[in-house]
């Protein structure tokens, strides 16, 4: 480990690596217990363990109400929506008594303890306020993002089974209003399991039509909660309970639903807050991402509020929102010290700014260092923004699963040197080794499969809800003893981590996590469709895109560009427009081994124009050829 510049990672990292208990007992005095725990780790309970079993606590109370005594008129959240040129501060008085009353008005609903509650919130301060909330009576929430279709709510309320809805009546994408209400209706109507009731927002850009007896409006309930002093408690809640079940993409269309439990998720997050984002209670800490993604879950909610810190709730993108200056403005309106991003919001402002014209209008003095994760931080992007900054630029690892870094340059603790194109080094609580086929480690510099020996530290899942055999299937199985990450790539001769890709079928669209497996569902559903296969190829702007191929079934003669259109419909009305799926192509076959499994990793190379060799087990070589003249056709390859 090259330590020669006097970070005090190399022993941070090396007390964890010595007593893991202790070093998470200490982590562990800054929450407030109602009961502590009293084994900081028990290895008998769960599929792996499980942290700070016998405790009890509250994660409303330590991100909320606990700071009112002592920073009860700063702003806990404050809001800002270029889309609608809406700009609020709320402090965390005024956070505290709306939560309190919020978790009322859903505890009136019949909410208890362990109950399920789907959040379907753009990016407002009510969105976070219903998370809160939830966490405040002990119901389990679960967010499901904005750009989801029907159906994708469907299969997450199937399998969450929630008591209640909480959605707003319109998300606001640029230049278009987005209905949620008729998404809403379809998604119940599509599952199996119904909702008693729903509590909608109406937002001045759209006016739901609410149903008789299940929709209850928002403001109308919170004003007569108010007005009557109604104001839930925090319960107690073991610290081993979930706080909430977030659905991310698995390697098939049925999404895996990520547990987070309470104690270890609060310990995890308040660690990282000081020691690798170097962020002091007080300062003002902007996550650009989603409530509807997990770093919206950790870093907008979660992690700035356990912290005292101000954390900010932007209703508007990148780029567009009026131009490539908008996070610049943010940060110098609000003084922001921590900006953490995905690169892709990067690369959009880069595109439309390359010599950051917009940044001249405005003073960023105040910006310490800027974090980027959600997909592979490419060293240009890192390159541009250190050099227009001129602070920190901190690539950091992490995945839906472990709810917080496991690799990073700890500021906090004093940052490492920087290699561009990698995130640094493993935080405490995580061993990380590079192993072969067989579980074997591999020799630095040399590509493998990237695991972490269990336990997992606080935060990360316990398990998939109530699904521990397809949590042990999906992540213990391959590498006994260890968690899968299903990410590819080396640790060089210092130490530092390098990650190369997904060793599944997951790709990476924008920083929002997508299946292919899940979209191949969607395609062979077409009734023109025989056969196909999609895969993500290079974009210059969201890292990846997807990229569909269809073979037509025998006696289809309608146009292929006419089916290859509704192919791209269908995506956007079955999974959403997050898809971004774009194109889809016709070919006369798909290129296979001479045992029938689709050479997807060949094809994907050929659309890259990366250098490919022709593989030993494929059945016909012509195919091919046909792959690459199709991709060319469509001006890819
Ligand atoms: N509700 C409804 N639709 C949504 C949505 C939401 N919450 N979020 C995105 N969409 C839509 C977009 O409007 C777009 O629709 P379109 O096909 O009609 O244009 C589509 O989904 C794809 O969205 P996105 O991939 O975000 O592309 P974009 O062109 O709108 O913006 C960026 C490109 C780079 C500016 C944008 O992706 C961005 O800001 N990314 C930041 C990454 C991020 O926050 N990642 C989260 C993990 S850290
Ligand atoms: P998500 O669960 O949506 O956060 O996506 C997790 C996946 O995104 C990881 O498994 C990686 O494949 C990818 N990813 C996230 N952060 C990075 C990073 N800093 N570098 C490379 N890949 C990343």
């Amino acid at each position: 480990m090259n330590a020669a510049n006097g970070s005090r990672y190399p022993a941070t990292y090396a007390a964890w690596q010595k007593d893991p208990e202790a070093f998470w007992a200490e982590a562990a005095k800054a929450i407030d217990w109602i009961k502590p725990p009293e084994k900081i780790f028990d290895a008998s309970q769960g599929v792996y363990g499980r942290w700070f079993a016998g405790a009890e606590c509250n994660t409303c109370w330590n991100a909320v109400d606990r700071h009112v005594a002592t920073r009860g008129d700063q702003a806990a959240i404050i809001y800002d929506s270029p889309v609608t040129g809406a700009k609020k501060k709320i402090s965390y008085r005024e956070l505290r008594d709306d939560v309190a009353a919020l978790a009322a008005v859903i505890k009136a609903q019949g909410v208890t303890k362990g109950d399920r509650v789907i959040i379907y919130m753009p990016m407002i301060p009510e969105a976070v306020m219903a998370m809160l909330a939830c966490a405040r009576i002990g119901a389990i929430h679960s967010v499901v993002f904005g750009g989801f279709a029907a159906k994708e709510l469907a299969t997450r309320i199937d399998d969450a089974k929630p008591k209640m809805i909480l959605t707003a009546s319109c998300g606001i994408e640029p230049g278009r209003v987005v209905q949620y209400k008729p998404l809403l209706d379809e998604a119940i109507e599509l599952s199996s399991s119904k909702p008693s009731s729903v509590l909608l927002l109406q937002r001045p850009q759209a006016q739901a039509t609410m149903m008789a007896g299940r929709d209850h409006d928002w403001a109308d309930a919170l004003a007569t909660a108010k007005a009557r002093g109604e104001a839930a408690d925090c319960v107690a809640v073991a610290a081993t309970d979930p706080l909430y079940v977030l659905y991310t993409s698995g390697t098939t269309g049925k999404p895996k639903g990520v547990v987070r439990d309470n104690g270890g998720h609060m310990v995890a997050l308040l660690w990282s807050m000081k020691n690798l984002y170097g962020v002091d209670p007080g300062e003002v800490y902007w996550a650009a991402s989603d409530v509807g993604w997990v770093v919206g879950h950790s870093y907008i909610v979660y992690g700035p509020l356990l912290h005292g810190c101000t954390t900010i709730v932007y209703e508007g993108k990148p780029v567009g929102t009026p131009d490539p200056g908008a996070f610049w403005r943010m940060i110098s309106e609000y003084n922001i010290q921590t900006l953490f991003t995905a690169p892709t919001a990067f690369r959009a402002i880069k595109k439309e700014d390359p010599n950051a014209e917009h940044l001249k209008k405005y003073d960023v003095k105040c910006l310490r260092a800027l974090f980027l994760a959600g997909e592979r931080a490419d060293p240009d992007t890192v390159q541009w923004a250190e050099n227009i900054l001129g602070v920190p630029v901190i690539d950091h690892w992490w995945q839906t699963e472990t709810g917080w870094a496991i690799a990073g340059n700890p500021l906090g603790l004093g940052a490492l040197p920087v290699k561009h194109g990698s995130p640094t080094v493993p935080m405490p609580g995580y061993d990380v080794q590079i192993v072969d086929e067989g579980g074997k480690p591999v020799a630095a510099g040399k590509m493998g499969s990237i695991v972490v020996k269990l336990p997992l530290p606080p935060g990360c899942l316990p398990t998939l809800w109530q699904q521990d055999d397809r949590f042990k299937e999906s992540y213990l199985d391959a590498f006994p003893g260890y968690y899968n990450t299903s990410d590819a790539g080396f640790v060089d001769q210092d130490g530092y981590l390098f990650i190369m890709g997904r060793t599944d079928d997951i790709i990476n669209v924008a920083g929002h996590r997508l299946s292919t497996g899940g979209m191949e569902e969607v395609l062979a559903s077409h009734p023109d469709v025989a056969e196909c296969a999609v895969i993500g190829i290079k974009d210059a702007l969201k890292g990846e895109q997807p990229c569909g191929f269809i073979v037509l079934k025998a006696g289809v003669n309608r146009l292929p560009t006419e089916i290859e259109k509704e192919i791209v419909a269908l995506v956007r009305e079955k999974i959403g427009p997050v898809a971004a799926f774009k194109i889809a192509i016709t070919v006369n076959r798909l290129p296979k081994t001479r045992s029938g499994k689709i050479l997807r990793g060949t094809m994907k190379k050929i659309a890259d124009n990366d250098a490919w060799s022709m593989p030993a087990t494929i059945d016909d070589p012509a195919v091919l050829d046909e792959i690459e003249n199709a991709l060319k056709q469509k001006g890819i390859a």
